[in-house]
């Protein structure tokens, strides 16, 4: 999805932001709509004997949270089908793993262990029974680690890496879980993914000098279903971006 205008971008982080206090209940309305037709097509949770499909919002979630819903499950299979994974070597990490989707169908996939970061403590125990419910004959990983904390406090560890966003958060918060990540590849150099759902901050990850575009993918009639892949490249770019900068000034 093409970044928004920075002049929209400001009018969308104010009290027309779709997770502000306004318009997100509208939106969650909107969601929860599409979630349950979504469930009626992929029947998810109706396979799997899993509670992953309905949108919550909690009464005392902060504005700049975004609630939860799950990415739809078609989208992550197709994102995780096109990563070049070596088996046993990955993990793959879902800041903001709700109720588990991203983590449960990623543990379909080679990885060596499949990490949820949820700040919410419901929805990180919804995750946890997905979890024990969760048993497909094509599950490749049962190295799940699931745990309630903020994104922000999180330490990567000094794997190769696929990290996981669908909209979690806003613009300050993911500027500063990119810079933790950015910290962690500075000082473990290693291959590392970044896949971001509905990537409305996705000028974040552009200005990143440790990070390069590498996909764009989700149908184009879906916004929240539209994707952006990056990969860490091997060479810095900090002198390179400057240089832009400069030429802009
Ligand atoms: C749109 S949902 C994504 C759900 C899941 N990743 C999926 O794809 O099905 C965003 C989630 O991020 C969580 N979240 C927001 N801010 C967070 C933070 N600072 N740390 C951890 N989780 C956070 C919310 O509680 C919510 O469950």
């Amino acid at each position: 999805m093409p970044t928004l205008h920075p002049l929209l971008t400001k009018v969308f982080q104010g009290p027309l932001d779709l997770n502000g206090p306004v318009l997100g209940r509208l939106f969650y309305l909107f969601e929860y709509a599409r979630s349950y037709v979504e469930e009626r097509w992929e029947a998810f949770d109706a396979r799997f004997g899993t509670d992953t499909s309905a949108p919550t919002f909690e009464r005392n979630q902060k504005t700049s949270v975004h609630f939860y819903v799950p990415t739809t499950a078609s989208v992550i299979y197709e994102i995780l089908n096109s990563l070049a994974l070596q088996p046993g070597k990955f993990t793959f990490v879902d800041m903001g793993s709700g109720k588990g989707r991203a983590v449960l169908i990623a543990s379909e996939f080679p990885f060596k262990k499949v990490v949820g970061i949820e700040l919410s403590e419901q929805l990180h125990r919804t995750a946890e029974q997905n979890v024990e419910r969760f048993r497909p004959a094509s599950q490749r990983c049962t190295a799940f680690d699931l745990r309630c904390m903020d994104a922000l406090e999180y330490s990567y560890g000094d794997e190769p890496l696929v990290l996981f966003l669908f909209d979690p958060f806003g613009r300050e918060i993911l500027r500063e879980v990119i810079a933790n990540l950015e910290a962690s590849l500075r000082s473990t150099p290693r291959e590392a993914f970044l896949v971001y759902v509905y990537p409305q901050y996705e000028d974040v990850l552009k200005s990143s000098p440790l990070l390069r575009k590498m996909k764009v993918g989700g149908p184009k009639w879906q916004p929240w279903s539209q994707y952006v892949v990056y990969v860490a490249s091997a060479a810095d770019r900090t002198h390179e971006l400057r240089r832009e900068e400069e030429a802009i000034v």
